[in-house]
C-alpha cells in the first residue's frame, strides 16, 4: 500500500467526469488499498479515485463507529461505479469539507436519504438506502465522480472566495 498525493483545488482535473469500471481487476484492489491508506493517513472519512487523480468511478469511505467502550470501530467500505437510483424530498444539512479543499467547512443542504447502486471489490452489485452522515458522504463523493465539488452549492460569493483563497495558495507554492 502507499499513501498518494490528493489533489487540492483549483486543480482541474478535480472537474473531470470518472469512467466507469469495466472489471475489478487486481489493479482496482490496489487502487482501492491505496485510497484507504491515503484517506485515513488525512485523516478523512471519503475518498474518491480522482482525489488521488485516478479518473475511475471508484468511492473509499469509513464512517467509523465508536461502541460502548468508547472504541472506534473501523468500517471500510468501498464503492465501484455507484449510482444514486431515487433521492428523498426531504433535505437535511451537514457541514461539509472535502480533503481537496483543506481545512474549509459550510453546510449544505441535500437530500436526506438515497437509494444507491453499486459494485463491491468481489464484483457483486448491491443496492443499498442510505441515510444521516451515510447519505450527505456518499452524495458529496458521488459529485467527484462527475467533477462536482461541494463549494458548488454554496453561493457565487462564497464559492468565489474559496476559489480565490486556494489560488493564490497554489501560486504561492509554485503550482
Ligand atoms: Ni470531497
Amino acid at each position: 500500500m502507499a499513501i498518494r498525493e490528493i489533489i487540492i483545488l483549483p486543480d482541474k482535473q478535480l472537474r473531470l467526469v470518472s469512467r466507469p469500471i469495466e472489471k475489478v481487476t487486481p489493479e482496482i484492489r490496489k487502487l482501492a488499498d491505496d485510497m484507504f491508506e491515503t484517506m485515513y493517513d488525512a485523516p478523512g472519512i471519503g475518498l474518491a479515485g480522482i482525489q488521488i487523480a485516478q479518473p475511475v468511478r471508484i468511492i473509499t469511505m469509513d464512517l467509523a463507529r465508536r461502541d460502548e467502550d468508547g472504541e472506534l470501530n473501523p468500517r471500510p467500505r468501498v464503492f465501484i461505479n455507484p449510482e444514486i437510483l431515487s433521492a428523498s424530498e426531504e433535505l437535511s444539512v451537514y457541514e461539509e469539507g472535502c480533503l481537496s479543499i483543506p481545512e474549509y467547512y459550510e453546510e449544505v443542504e441535500r437530500p436526506a436519504r438515497v437509494r444507491i447502486r453499486f459494485t463491491d471489490l468481489d464484483g457483486n452489485v448491491h443496492e443499498e438506502d442510505a441515510e444521516g452522515i451515510f447519505a450527505t458522504c456518499i452524495q458529496h463523493e458521488i459529485d467527484h465522480l462527475n467533477g462536482v465539488l461541494f463549494v458548488d452549492y454554496l453561493s457565487k460569493l462564497k464559492r468565489d472566495r474559496v476559489l480565490k483563497k486556494f489560488t493564490k495558495a497554489a501560486k504561492l507554492a509554485g503550482k
